[in-house]
C-alpha cells in the first residue's frame, strides 16, 4: 500500500472515531511484569475493548501478544492494531555489552549488526518498538544511565545513533523483521545535577547545541520513527512540556514527523514539576508541546476532555497526534499485517549465530586497562586457577541494567569461560564476600584457594542493579568489601588479572596501583565468560578504548577530554593556576585508553590540502606499524582545536575514527577525511559559521597530549 492510501485510511479513521477513541490511540499501558513473563492486566483488556488503548509496553512473546492484538483488530469498533514497545536497549533474548562498552568498540558497523540482531529477535517475539537507543551524552559516572549511554562524546553518540537507528529499523519498516527505534531521552538528561537520577539541569545554551543535541539530529536524519523527551526539566521546563524544544525544534526545524512517546508517567510528574496544577493542565502542557503518546501517565484519557473542555486545547491538537500515531502503525505494516506473521522464526541455528554475534561484540568491548610486566595474556593453562569474587561465577549479573528478554540462566559467567577455555585446569571458585554487605567470612577461605593457585582471577565490581535507571552513587567505588577482599589477595603476591564489571568508571585508585593487569568487562551479556577467556588466553587481542573518561576520583567529576582552555593552565609551582590542592587535575585513564597485547607506533602524518574552504573536505594520512609481536587492532582517533576562534573551543574535539587490523612488523597508512563544514563554531545565535584561520589536526590513540600526532590546517578566509 502507497503513503497515499495510508493517507487516505487514516484520515477515514480519523473521521470515524470518538474522542474516547482517538485519546485511547495516544494512550500506552504497561502490562504486568511478573516473573513468569509478561501478562495483560485484565482492566487494561477491558480498556483495549473499548478502544482507549493505542498501544503496550513492556509485553513481549508472540502467543501472549497474537491474543491481544486479536482483542484490538477483531473486538473494537474501528479494529485499529495495537503496536508493541520494549526496553531492547542491548540486545533482546541474545544479550550483546552494555552501551556504554560496545561504544568502546568504536565500530559502527558492530553497533548496526547488534541492533540489527536485536530487532530480528524482538520482532519474532511481537514487538513493533524499541525505547532504544539511548542517546544521553554522559559525562558523570556518579549517574548510573552511564551505563546506557556511548559515553561522553557527541560525535561518536552521534555515530552511534545512526548505526543504531539503521539497524533497528532496517531498510523498510514494515519488513517482518524491523523495529521502530526510540531516540531518547531528549535532551540534556546527561547533565543531571551531581550525577542524582531524576534531577534538574541546567547546562549553558551552547553546551546544550553542542554537546547535547548533535546525537538526536543525527538520528533524526536516519529516520528514527520515534523520540522520547526527558524526564527531567532544563532551566526549569520540564522536557516532557517543552514546545521550544520539541515543537519549534525538533519538528519545525529539523523536521521530525514521527511519534514523541513521553518516559513511564511523565505527563503526571510535570504537577510533581511544578508545572502544572491537576492532571488536565499537565495532560494540555504536553499536547500542545506535541507529545503524541502518554506512557502510563493516563494524563490524556483522565485529563483531555476537560482540557478541550476549558479550551486549553483544540481538537486539532489531538487529531495531529493521533495522525501520527496511525502513521506510525500504518509505516509498520500493521493495518495490513496486525500479526507480522512473517516475522522469521528463532531456531537453535538463528540463536547460535546471534551467539557468535554477542562474543564477538562482547571481546571487542572489553577495555584491557592495565597490564604492567606483561601479566596477560596467560598463554598456557595454568594448572590450578583461582576465580575469586562475588561476580566470579553469577551468570544472572552478566545481563547488566537491562536485560530485555535476556535469561539469567543463558549467560556465561566467567568462570564458566574460563572452564570451558581452560578444560584441563582445576578451577576453584570463591566469592570471598558479597558484592555489598559487612561479612568478612568468605575472606579467609577464598586466600586459601589463592595461595594454593598458580593464577588468580578476581572478579569484582557492581552488581548489575547498581548502575542503569535509578542507579546513581555518589561515590562510585567498590562497593562492600571488595576492597578488603581485592588488597588481602593481591597482598598475597600471585599472578593475579582482576577483572571489573561496571555500568561506569569506577574509582578505585589503590586497586590499579597494586593489581598488576585489570581488564573493564562492564555488563558483556550472553557470551561474558567466553569473551572474557578469550582475553585472558591472548585468542582475542583486546582492541576496546574508554568511551569515557575514567576520574582518579569522585571530586574530579565532571571528568571529559573536551574541555575548555582556562586562562590560568595547570601550573604546579604557581598556586593561582586551575588545579587542585589535594587531587591531580588529569584522570586516571583519558577518553580513548584501552591497551593491546602488541604496540601501535604511529608516524608521518599529512594533511591535505594546505588550505580548506568551505564544502571542501581535508585528507589526513598517517602511518601506523604494529611494532609488536601479535596481530591486532588499532584504533585511530582524529581530533581537532580551533587555537583561535570568536568563541573558546575544546582543547580537542573528536572528528573521527578508523581502524587498522596489522600483523607484528607490518606497516599501513591509515586514511580519514574531514569535512570542512564540520570545523563550524557556533555563532552567538548559536548558527554554525565557519571562521577562516588555523586549525589544529591531531591523530593517534587517545586523547592524550603526548599520545597524538600534530598537523595545521588553514580555512580560508
Ligand atoms: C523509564 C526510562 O527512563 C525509559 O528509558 C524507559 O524506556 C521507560 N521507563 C520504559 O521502560
Amino acid at each position: 500500500m502507497t503513503r497515499t492510501d495510508h493517507a487516505a485510511r487514516i484520515e477515514s479513521l480519523l473521521g470515524a472515531m470518538t474522542l474516547d477513541e482517538k485519546i485511547g490511540q495516544l494512550n500506552m499501558l504497561t502490562a504486568d511484569l511478573a516473573v513468569t513473563g509478561p501478562g495483560m492486566p485484565a482492566d487494561y483488556m477491558a480498556e483495549l475493548k473499548k478502544g482507549r488503548l493505542g498501544s503496550m509496553l513492556n509485553l513481549f512473546g508472540a502467543p501472549l501478544m497474537r491474543q491481544v492484538q486479536k482483542a484490538a483488530v477483531e473486538e473494537t469498533r474501528l479494529g485499529i492494531p495495537l503496536f508493541f514497545g520494549f526496553d531492547v536497549v542491548h540486545g533482546h533474548r541474545t544479550v550483546f555489552p552494555i552501551p556504554l562498552a560496545e561504544a568502546g568498540a568504536f565500530d559502527p558497523a558492530l553497533w548496526e549488526k547488534t541492533a540489527r540482531i536485536a530487532a530480528v529477535e524482538a520482532a519474532a517475539d511481537g514487538l513493533t518498538l524499541t525505547f532504544a537507543p539511548m542517546l544521553d551524552v554522559s559525562r558523570d559516572p556518579r549517574w548510573g544511565r552511564i551505563s546506557e549511554s556511548a559515553g561522553e562524546d557527541p560525535w561518536l553518540t552521534a555515530r552511534l545513533a545512526e548505526a543504531k537507528v539503521r539497524g533497528f529499523q532496517g531498510a523498510d519498516l514494515a519488513a517482518a523483521d524491523a523495529v521502530a527505534a526510540t531516540a531518547k531521552h531528549f535532551a540534556g538528561y546527561g547533565a543531571v545535577m551531581a550525577g542524582r537520577e531524576y534531577a534538574q539541569v541546567d547546562v549553558s545554551e551552547r553546551t546544550f547545541h553542542e554537546v547535547y543535541l548533535p546525537p538526536f539530529r543525527a538520528a533524526v536524519g536516519a529516520g528514527t520513527a520515534a523520540i522520547m523527551p526527558a524526564f527531567n526539566d532544563l532551566a526549569g521546563i520540564p522536557l516532557t512540556a517543552h514546545r521550544g524544544l520539541l515543537r519549534d525544534l525538533l519538528r519545525q526545524r529539523w523536521g521530525f514527523e514521527g511519534v514523541l512517546i513521553s518516559d513511564y508517567n511523565a505527563i503526571a510528574e510535570l504537577i510533581a514539576h511544578g508545572v502544572a496544577a491537576d492532571l488536565v493542565e499537565a495532560a494540555a502542557l504536553a499536547l500542545k508541546a506535541g507529545v503524541d503518546i502518554d506512557m502510563m501517565a493516563t494524563a490524556y484519557t483522565c485529563g483531555l476532555p476537560a482540557a478541550l473542555e476549558r479550551g486549553l486545547v483544540a481538537m486539532a491538537d489531538i487529531d495531529a497526534c493521533v495522525r501520527r500515531v496511525l502513521a506510525l502503525k500504518a509505516a509498520l505494516g500493521l493495518f495490513d499485517d496486525p500479526y507480522r506473521m512473517k516475522a522469521p522464526a528463532m531456531t537453535p541455528e538463528r540463536m547460535a549465530e546471534h551467539r557468535a554475534v554477542a562474543r564477538e561484540a562482547a571481546r571487542r568491548s572489553i577495555v584491557l586497562l592495565q597490564n604492567r610486566n606483561d601479566r596477560l595474556p596467560v598463554a598456557a593453562p595454568p594448572p590450578r586457577v583461582a576465580v575469586l569474587g562475588p561476580l566470579a561465577d553469577v551468570a544472572d549479573e552478566m545481563l547488566g541494567p537491562w536485560s530485555g528478554a535476556g535469561r539469567g540462566e543463558e549467560m556465561v559467567s566467567y568462570a564458566a569461560g574460563l572452564r570451558a577455555a581452560w578444560p584441563a585446569s582445576r578451577i576453584d571458585v570463591a566469592k570471598g564476600v558479597e558484592a555489598e554487605g559487612g561479612d568478612a567470612g568468605g575472606i579467609a577461605p577464598a586466600l586459601d584457594l589463592a595461595r594454593a593457585a598458580d593464577l588468580v582471577v578476581l572478579c569484582l565490581g557492581e552488581l548489575r542493579f547498581m548502575s542503569g535507571e535509578a542507579g546513581s552513587r555518589a561515590k562510585p567505588g567498590l562497593p562492600g568489601l571488595q576492597p578488603e577482599l581485592a588488597r588481602a589477595v593481591l597482598d598475597l603476591g600471585k599472578p593475579a588479572v582482576v577483572l571489573l564489571s561496571s555500568g561506569r568508571p569506577l574509582m578505585a585508585p589503590w586497586l590499579f596501583e597494586r593489581a598488576e593487569a585489570v581488564l573493564a568487562c562492564w555488563y558483556l551479556g550472553s557470551e561474558a565468560g567466553h569473551a572474557v577467556a578469550d582475553v585472558v588466553t591472548g585468542r582475542w587481542n583486546p582492541s576496546a578504548r574508554l568511551a569515557v573518561t575514567w576520574p582518579v576520583d569522585a571530586g574530579q567529576i565532571p571528568i571529559f577530554y573536551a574541555r575548555l582552555p582556562t586562562g590560568r593552565p595547570l601550573d604546579p609551582a604557581f598556586r593561582y593556576s586551575s588545579k587542585y590542592l589535594d587531587m591531580p587535575n588529569e584522570p586516571l585513564f583519558p577518553f580513548g585508553h584501552g591497551l593491546s597485547y602488541t604496540r601501535f607506533a604511529y608516524s608521518n602524518l599529512r594533511v591535505s590540502p594546505a588550505t580548506l574552504r568551505a564544502g571542501g573536505a581535508l585528507a589526513i594520512e598517517v602511518d601506523v606499524a604494529n611494532a609488536g609481536a601479535m596481530a591486532g587492532e588499532e584504533t585511530v582517533l582524529l581530533f581537532v582545536r580551533d587555537p583561535v576562534a570568536s568563541v573558546s573551543r575544546p582543547v580537542l574535539e573528536l572528528k573521527g575514527v578508523a581502524k587498522a587490523f596489522l600483523r607484528p612488523g607490518e606497516t599501513r597508512t591509515v586514511r580519514l577525511s574531514l569535512a570542512c563544514d564540520a570545523l563550524a563554531v557556533l555563532d552567538g545565535a548559536l548558527a554554525p559559521r565557519l571562521e577562516p584561520g588555523t586549525i589544529e589536526i591531531f591523530v593517534g590513540p587517545a586523547a592524550r597530549a603526548d599520545a597524538l600526532l600534530e598537523a595545521a590546517v588553514a580555512i580560508a578566509a
